[in-house]
């Protein structure tokens, strides 16, 4: 049973500057909830309550967030204002939360096995909080864990891209399973390839359920696309054995990480909540 959500956090959100100068950018709501609570209720919602965070210099926000803070609870304790604080609550009294730091950044694959000491030897799942996702039924990562429970495996989350974005991130190659029409055994994978060299235009997007020997693999991983340690990389080591499979999931994306994203986002959780 997977238990253990790891979120890498330590990033710079150096698209979003001046906003994350001194602010983290999984702190950036969408609407009034940060980014990286819509992560932690999605691993909630697929049953897991262990959140495992890797932080940096400059994200001690996060920290307090879900945490309680005394003076604000005393503050607006019976007044109207105080269930606007019964998610956070309710999501602290489900969960444990533990940090720590990657002290120099140097790619997704070292921020993960930076998480090694807080996982150990048992599959997880990693959330990549600017992929915000949303679904009508099961959450992205609920639909997942049925598809770890079935083949025990690593697990990627698939969406088709236009070919010319490609060198925005990881891109597999593989063939359909068990005569699904969205589940594939992962042949091959590229990190920001050109179009030209992308295998198809199947991206990866923020979720993995990742089994414990990635670790392992990711200590001998060099660096690769930017000069940075890629958990694509790591992650075709097990796909050369079938050890990957690559799902293409139920609902929508949005992708953070980017302003035109957050602002669709924005507009999407507003019309819905109206
Ligand atoms: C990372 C991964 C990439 C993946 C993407 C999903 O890239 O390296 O393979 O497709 O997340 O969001 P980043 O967006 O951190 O540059």
């Amino acid at each position: 049973m997977i238990k253990k959500c790891l979120f890498p956090a330590a990033g710079y959100g150096t698209r979003f500057l001046p906003a994350t100068k001194a602010n983290p950018k999984e702190m950036l709501p969408v609407l009034t909830k940060p980014l990286i609570q819509y992560g932690v209720e999605e691993a909630v919602e697929a049953g897991l309550n262990t959140m495992a965070i890797i932080t940096g210099r400059g994200k001690r926000a996060i920290e307090d967030h879900f945490d309680i803070s005394y003076e604000l609870e005393h503050q607006i304790k019976g007044t109207s204002k105080e269930p606007l604080l019964n998610e956070i609550r309710s999501l602290i009294s489900q969960c444990t939360f533990s940090y720590t730091r990657q002290v120099e950044m140097k790619g997704l694959g070292h921020a993960i096995l930076t998480g090694e000491t807080l996982i150990g030897n048992e599959a997880f799942a990693v959330i990549l909080a600017d992929d915000l996702c949303t679904s009508t039924k099961d959450s992205v990562l609920k639909q997942m864990i049925k598809v770890y429970e079935k083949y025990q495996c690593s697990i990627v989350a698939i969406e088709e891209i236009p070919m010319e974005d490609t060198s925005k991130y990881g891109v597999i190659a593989g063939n359909l399973v068990d005569g699904t029409d969205d589940t594939y055994r992962v042949t091959d994978m590229v990190e920001k390839p050109d179009p030209k060299d992308a295998p198809t235009n199947m991206a990866i997007i923020g979720r993995y359920i990742l089994t414990p020997d990635i670790f392992d693999i990711l200590r001998t991983t060099k660096p690769g696309k930017g000069g940075e340690i890629q958990i694509t990389d790591a992650l075709l080591e097990q796909a050369k054995q079938g050890k990957v499979i690559a799902y293409k999931f139920k609902g929508k994306r949005f992708d953070c990480g980017s302003v035109d994203g957050f602002v669709e986002a924005t507009n999407y959780f507003y019309n819905k909540q109206n």
